[in-house]
């Protein structure tokens, strides 16, 4: 098919636009790069051995995507662009809703114009809330406490009722746990901007010698050793849950199916820090503070429904999402660079 990824340029949308191209698919990408460099794009093409033909523009613009829709003969889309820092959405609600909301209101109205009705969406398990019990299940109701998490709660009710305007839609709505790790090449990885909210990043940047150390939110909450669990995933398992979703979507009738992208196992933050330590050879020197406001103890993933009805599965390690990360951070200290490498 030929697919349409949003958000192309992103970490995820970056290793996804890959694993399409390898599994036959035609990739277009669109990106306004609001949070990617031009950097990647250079990257997926050496990695792809072929053109990776990208447009850099907001998705708000509707007619530059109705434009794109029907000039690239677009089959499916794969939905990424969208902001994702939890904090920042609490300083800048109307952002992420203009934005995420938004410019999923307008890739929408284009398609159903377009006459394109598969879109994959990259939800999140933030929609679980606060009070899930673990492992989660696709059937759980859904809530959030920050912007950021409602924009994912709203957009796939979006989806629902849009599915239900016409019969050909085909949406899949696919709820990540924690992804981290890199392309085995080390040529592509999570490149954040600024001080990294999230924990592998900031370890991966303690470990390089950018950060001096790391800070563990809490070591007081009922879990294994006090610290945060969470069900982490390797992106390139992530990516080929992406692949497997489209795949099915394509040949079966159901106008919506939503998938739990997980590995079904938890890590507490001494455990990933003890596993960085073995995959990098370096030492993570932190200290505890207080927990993080809005965190909760354990979050993860039943991913039966994926495997029964994709048959797909996370297939790599705690210790390989490391050691990936390692390479990625290892061979590209700063991150992407900002000219043209
Ligand atoms: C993981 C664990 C922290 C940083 C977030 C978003 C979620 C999703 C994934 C988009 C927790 C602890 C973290 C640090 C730490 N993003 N930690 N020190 O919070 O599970 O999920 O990213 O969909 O929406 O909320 O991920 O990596 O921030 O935290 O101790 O410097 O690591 O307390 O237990 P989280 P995280």
């Amino acid at each position: 098919m030929r697919v349409l990824v949003t958000g192309g340029a992103g970490y995820i949308g970056s290793h996804t636009v890959l694993q399409l191209l390898r599994a036959g698919h035609e990739v277009v990408v669109v990106d306004d790069f609001s949070n990617a460099k031009p950097t990647v794009v250079g990257r997926l093409e050496e990695l792809a051995g072929q053109p990776v033909p990208v447009h850099a523009f907001d998705l708000a613009d509707g007619d530059k995507l109705d434009v794109l829709l029907a000039q690239e003969r677009i089959d499916a889309v794969v939905h990424f662009a969208g902001s994702k820092a939890v904090g920042e959405s609490v300083a800048k609600p109307l952002d992420y809703y203009a934005n995420n909301i938004g410019g999923t209101i307008s890739l929408l109205r284009a398609m159903a114009q377009q006459r394109v009705w598969r879109i994959v969406f990259s939800s999140s398990a933030t929609v679980y809330g606060e009070h899930a019990p673990v492992p989660m299940t696709e059937d759980l109701p859904t809530s959030a406490t920050n912007p950021y998490g409602w924009t994912k709660v709203m957009i796939e009710q979006i989806l629902r009722d849009v599915a239900v305007t016409d019969e050909r839609w085909r949406v899949a709505l696919l709820r990540y746990f924690n992804p981290v790790g890199a392309h085995g090449s080390g040529r592509i990885g999570e490149d954040p901007s600024g001080i990294p909210n999230n924990l592998m990043p900031y370890v991966a940047q303690v470990a390089v010698g950018r950060r001096e150390e790391l800070t563990v939110f809490g070591d007081d909450y009922d879990t294994v050793d006090g610290t945060g669990v969470r069900d982490y995933i390797h992106v390139e398992d992530l990516a080929a849950g992406h692949v497997e979703a489209l795949q099915w979507i394509s040949e079966h009738d159901r106008a919506v199916s939503t998938w739990n992208l997980g590995t079904g196992r938890g890590s507490s933050v001494l455990q990933v820090i003890g596993a960085f330590e073995q995959a990098s050879g370096r030492t993570i020197p932190y200290r505890v503070a207080p927990r993080r406001a809005g965190d909760i103890a354990a979050s993860y993933a039943d991913p039966a429904r994926a495997e029964r009805e994709l048959g797909w599965r996370a297939e790599r390690t705690l210790v390989d999402m490391c050691a990936d990360t390692w390479r990625w951070q290892s061979t590209n200290p700063e991150g992407y660079p900002d000219g043209q490498d």
